[in-house]
């Protein structure tokens, strides 16, 4: 099978330092080729480095991404809090919403879909995560939990075609586990079922994200809804990511 338009996101959470701008380059030059030349690769690093990593991928069709925002897109006093105008201004043109470990931290719905409108209305494109707990996928309440992530999250947003839903089991993040493929498939066509019964269907792309490694990738690229990745402990990696990209398209 051969993907086209696939994005890789690479997560980098609370790491790096300027010199791993470094870990770009050879993904640079993967890029050069023409096989992945319709491929999105974001790196979403801490906000601290997004202007010197926009700064080095200009002239490259690499784009960078935060991986948080404030909901209010005005400036104003929030100590600590880095807003969409800001995020903006670095060259950013991605932005996280909805990680789980945000909603560990106390992010809920209703907040995420402010934050959501506000990255819109400065032009950045949305990666929102939704995913359920291992305790309320034991209770049987993936569906209702995602039901009301994605309708919550995106109520009132008509633009949809600047949002890419992250499907991320919580209970997949950095364990090394995914879910099984039978079960993956099903979660992502409830998924897109519920964006079509909200009318948001065709534009909005779903990627997965969850341990992704390049020895499960293969697997995971069974799913023809599956539009990309989203990259956390792998993608500090450069080898590791290229091999995750490189598997991934043919
Ligand atoms: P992981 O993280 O690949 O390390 O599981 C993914 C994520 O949190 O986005």
């Amino acid at each position: 099978m051969t993907n086209n338009n696939m994005y890789f996101i690479a997560n980098w959470k609370m790491h790096g330092n300027a010199k791993y701008i470094e870990r770009t380059k050879v993904v640079k030059k993967l890029l050069r080729l023409k096989k992945y030349k319709n491929h999105k690769i974001i790196y979403c690093p801490p906000f601290t480095l997004l202007k010197e990593f926009c700064d080095n991928v200009k002239k490259s069709n690499l784009y960078i991404g935060a991986q948080d925002c404030h909901p209010d897109a005005d400036f104003g006093p929030f100590t600590g809090s880095v807003n969409t105008k800001l995020i903006r201004s670095t060259g950013a043109k991605y932005v996280i919403v909805g990680h789980s470990e945000k909603r560990k931290d106390g992010d809920n719905n209703n907040l995420i879909n402010k934050k959501i409108k506000s990255a819109l209305s400065e032009n950045l494109k949305v990666i929102f995560c939704v995913g359920e707990k291992l305790k309320e996928k034991r209770k049987k309440l993936t569906y209702k939990i995602l039901k009301r992530q994605i309708n919550e999250g995106l109520r009132k947003i008509k633009q949809n075609e600047n949002i890419i839903l992250a499907y991320e089991p919580v209970w997949s993040i950095g364990t090394g586990k995914i879910p099984k493929i039978s079960e993956l498939r099903i979660n992502i066509n409830y998924i897109r079922k519920i964006l079509k019964n909200s009318n948001k269907s065709k534009k909005i792309k779903i990627i997965y994200g969850g341990s992704v490694n390049p020895k499960n990738i293969k697997q995971l690229t069974e799913i023809n809804e599956i539009k990309g990745f989203i990259i956390g402990g792998a993608s500090l990696s450069s080898k590791k990511f290229i091999d995750i990209i490189k598997k991934s398209i043919n």
